[in-house]
């Protein structure tokens, strides 16, 4: 690690600015490391001081910030808008940004050029979903300089293909496809792999079969990182999954200040007279 890029903290030494080769030494090393979705700024930024070393700018926006019903909905645009928002926010964690629904599936040159604009808004890295089927394209936009992180397990994206939000890998042939797929997602170029909704011993096989380091979802503890959607992991959304923890409870305490904040407009006690200009 470069000393000009790192700061000393009571854990140790922490980069200033996280990179993808951070995380191989995190796995190298046995660190777990944390990743979290992140769309805004006062997001972005709390994650940040919180020492998340990852924020993946997800899709997962549509679902949880634009209020569509599946990542389907999510566009390249959007993504292009709230990559911008998280960049411009933070200094230290590691920006990794989805590829939408539709922005690589249809071939190598638009998985480059899709993923050329979010770096110039403001990513250091791209996520897209799938293994075998998407090799040329990851292939290709590694050749262009690019970091990918690879998503195999449950994928969103093919939700409907998948026949819905469903644990993948259960049966034999599937965990070895998960492995052959990971393995060739390794051989592209990929420097991690997100897998979600995947048999924790499934995991685990794939975790010590790769050299980079795997981030699961729902996949167990045997992985080298773990990423949660933020609303989830701190009680804003009303996902209650069974792999989801919840840190906090943001969602009542929001309702609860909201509740109040009416009923002191409604009752005369806001604004009081400290909240008055003379
Ligand atoms: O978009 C997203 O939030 C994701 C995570 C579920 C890994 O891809």
């Amino acid at each position: 690690m470069n000393a000009s890029e790192s700061t000393p903290t009571s854990g140790g030494t922490r980069p200033a600015r996280v990179r993808t080769r951070h995380l191989q030494d995190a796995k190298d090393t046995g660190r777990r490391f944390a990743m979290l979705t992140a769309y805004d700024q006062f997001s972005a930024q709390a994650f940040e001081a919180a020492g998340i070393d990852v924020l993946l700018v997800g899709d997962s926006v549509g679902t949880t910030v634009l209020g569509y019903d599946s990542t389907l909905h999510t566009t390249h645009q959007d993504m292009l808008t709230f990559t911008g928002a998280v960049a411009r926010s933070v200094h230290r964690p590691l920006i990794v940004a989805d590829l939408a629904f539709g922005s690589y599936q249809t071939g190598p040159q638009d998985a480059v050029n899709h993923a050329v604009e979010l770096m110039r808004a403001g990513a250091q890295a791209v996520k897209l979903e799938g293994g075998e089927a998407i090799l040329p394209q990851v292939r290709a936009i590694v050749a262009a300089g690019i970091p990918v992180m690879g998503h195999l397990g449950f994928t969103p994206q093919s939700v409907h293909a998948l026949g819905g939000h469903r644990v993948q890998g259960r049966e034999h042939a599937a965990a070895d496809r998960l492995a052959d797929d990971a393995l060739a997602l390794q051989e592209a170029g990929a420097f991690a792999i997100v897998l979600e909704l995947v048999p924790s011993g499934v995991a685990e096989r794939l975790t010590e079969i790769l050299a980079i380091p795997t981030i699961g979802i729902g996949a167990g503890p045997a992985c080298d990182g773990q990423v949660l959607v933020w609303q989830d992991m701190a009680g804003l959304s009303d996902f209650h999954g069974t792999f989801v923890h919840r840190f906090a409870e943001l969602g009542a305490d929001l309702r609860r200040a909201a509740t109040t904040y009416r009923e002191d407009v409604e009752g005369r006690r806001y604004p009081g007279p400290g909240h008055a200009f003379s």
